[in-house]
């Protein structure tokens, strides 16, 4: 039995195989706000956050999505307290042991974003982590000191770099992190804002948008699951009549 029977059988909603989306994006926001809800410092926000990330980006490949991208750190989270930051990279260091020893090879991993903040063993970890599994056909990418206005800008210098002085959207298209991949048919955004805080401004063009109330270190596959049958249901017209 298929995948997609089995999903229909154990959610009365089913998921279209046909409507599936090649690529799933995640802005995973609300840690801060789950943890202090339990009375509990910000930080172990993101350790439950850091767990639930493994679960849905690994999930969502085994619905047979081929690149999930989460955002997970900006360009702006800097502002945040020492202590916070720290936080959020020690659990970066820890998955990325954890992906070493266990050499899963369902998918590849990309950081994207400005790697240059990174040094050391930090950037060693990054580059060993990316060189395995090529030829797998999932992609994770993870945004890390990302910002997608400093993306677009780094596709540009790119660019110009390379002597042009005239450029084409397929110029860009090409250059930016996730060129590799199409652009995201859908990006979810936990924790109730109504935002995109300078997520995928380039390839979220004609992106469709979820926004749920649920804050990241509460959600799951279940809901994942709700969220698509919902998103086959919609019909994406990029500027045309549709059907
Ligand atoms: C998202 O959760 C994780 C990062 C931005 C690193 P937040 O830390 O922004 O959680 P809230 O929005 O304050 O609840
Ligand atoms: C977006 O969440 C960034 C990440 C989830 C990594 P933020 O919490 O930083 O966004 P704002 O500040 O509410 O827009
Ligand atoms: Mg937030």
């Amino acid at each position: 039995m298929g995948i997609f029977s089995l999903l229909k059988k154990k959610h009365s909603e089913s998921v279209l195989p046909e409507k599936l989306p090649e690529h799933i994006a995640f802005i995973m926001d609300g840690n801060g706000r789950w943890a202090k809800k339990r009375g509990l410092a910000r930080t172990a926000g993101h350790t439950q956050g850091a767990k639930v990330f493994r679960t849905i980006a690994e999930g969502c490949f085994e619905l047979g999505i081929k690149a999930v991208t989460v955002y997970a750190f900006s360009t702006e989270n800097w502002k945040r307290p020492k202590e916070e930051v720290d936080a959020i990279m020690l659990l970066l260091e820890q998955y990325m042991t954890e992906r070493l020893s266990e050499d899963d090879a369902r998918y590849k991993l990309r950081f994207i974003g400005d790697e240059s903040v990174f040094v050391g063993e930090t950037h060693e970890k990054m580059k060993r982590i990316e060189a395995l599994n090529p030829k797998a056909e999932n992609t994770l990418y993870i945004a890390l000191n990302y910002g997608g206005r400093a993306e677009i800008c780094h596709a540009v210098n790119i660019l110009i770099s390379e002597g042009k002085t005239s450029i084409t959207e397929d110029d860009i298209s090409s250059r930016i992190y996730t060129s590799a991949s199409p652009d995201p048919d859908l990006i979810i955004r936990t924790g109730g804002d109504v935002r995109i805080s300078n997520f995928l401004m380039w390839q979220s063009a004609y992106s469709e948008l979820w926004f749920t109330p649920t804050l990241w270190p509460d959600f799951t596959m279940d809901e994942v699951r709700r969220i698509l049958s919902s998103f086959g249901c919609r019909e994406r017209r990029f500027g045309g009549l549709g059907k």
